[in-house]
């Protein structure tokens, strides 16, 4: 038995693969993923020039998950363009994720994606920290404008990184974009932005940058991963594949996030903690519930939450 799936008709060896994010930003780190059990090679978000991000600390561990501001350090696009042509021979899915400044640098790198050999683009409107810049997919207006761009650059499958909602209204409005643009694929969901962990010792929050004020990562955003998931799913159904992210760190988890409609999920904070080997760990664990509860593939189980 296998966990293979489909991402825009793109065939995945597993439903198990990295989130963009943590180490997967320097060649080394991709070639890392590369040789490791995740199913596809996703890249960290990436902007038009290399970026040394925000001031450290950063990123720090917490109890129940973690907590980043970042600040999108990456190399430039143009390197990841680069390195998708070295990771070819891998022979499996490369997954590019752009997170531009403004409209325009959404439309530069997507063309320039579309020319190179990744197989999918991740346009990322959700990227929680940065000083002075909206996440783009709270705002349906900005969202529509650079949708409008982008799906006309090429034939290679394009999908969004979206962050939480809430109200079931912003659900209908972007649903509505995603039908429109025929977006092949949504990331559900980028972490909860602008949160806040406080250390009662030193009095200060625990990341500098943004007055402290965070993107929060795994276990305590489960929830709200698996009820954005759920709720696109159901508005959507096959029309879009979905990527499940926020918290999956064991086979169980992935297991509920197919339940609410999953094709397939990314692990963010857990590679973050375990490294490399967690991709084959949950891919166990997955396996070992599924012969238990006596299904075969993931689209058995894929969006077949019962109702009580
Ligand atoms: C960063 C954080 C995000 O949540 C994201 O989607 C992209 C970039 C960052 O701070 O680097």
């Amino acid at each position: 038995m296998k966990t293979l799936t489909k991402i825009a008709g793109i065939e995945f060896s597993s439903c198990i693969l990295n989130a963009s994010g943590p180490n997967d930003t320097t060649f080394e780190e991709l070639a890392a993923i590369a040789e490791s059990m995740s199913s596809a090679i996703m890249m960290k978000s990436c902007t038009i020039e290399p970026r040394q991000g925000n001031d450290k600390p950063r990123y720090v561990r917490l109890p129940l998950g973690s907590i980043q501001s970042m600040g999108l350090p990456n190399l430039g696009y143009k390197e990841y363009v680069r390195f998708a042509s070295e990771l070819k021979k891998y022979n499996k899915p490369i997954i590019a994720s752009v997170a531009g400044l403004c409209t325009a640098d959404y439309i530069q790198m997507v063309k320039e994606f579309q020319k190179s050999e990744v197989d999918l683009i991740e346009v990322n409107l959700s990227c929680p920290n940065l000083e002075g810049k909206p996440q783009a997919a709270y705002d349906f207006q900005q969202t529509e404008n650079i949708l409008s761009k982008v799906f006309e650059l090429g034939e290679k499958p394009i999908g969004l990184k979206l962050p939480p909602y809430y109200d079931l209204a912003q659900y209908q409005q972007m649903a509505e974009l995603i039908i429109r643009y025929n977006v092949s694929f949504i990331t559900c969901i980028n972490s909860i932005g602008n949160t806040l962990i406080i250390d009662p010792e030193t009095e200060t929050p625990v990341i500098k940058a943004k007055s402290g004020f965070g993107g929060l990562c795994g276990d305590y955003i489960k929830p709200i991963a698996l009820a954005n998931v759920r709720y696109f799913y159901e508005l959507l159904k096959d029309k879009v594949s979905i990527f499940g992210v926020g918290g999956v760190k064991s086979g169980t988890d992935v297991f509920e996030f197919l339940l609410a409609g999953a094709d397939a999920v990314q692990i963010g904070t857990a590679f973050e903690k375990e490294g490399v080997g967690s991709f084959q760990r949950i891919n166990e664990e997955l396996l070992e519930i599924m012969r238990r509860k006596g299904y075969s593939s993931v689209q058995e189980v894929k969006g077949k939450l019962k109702y009580l």
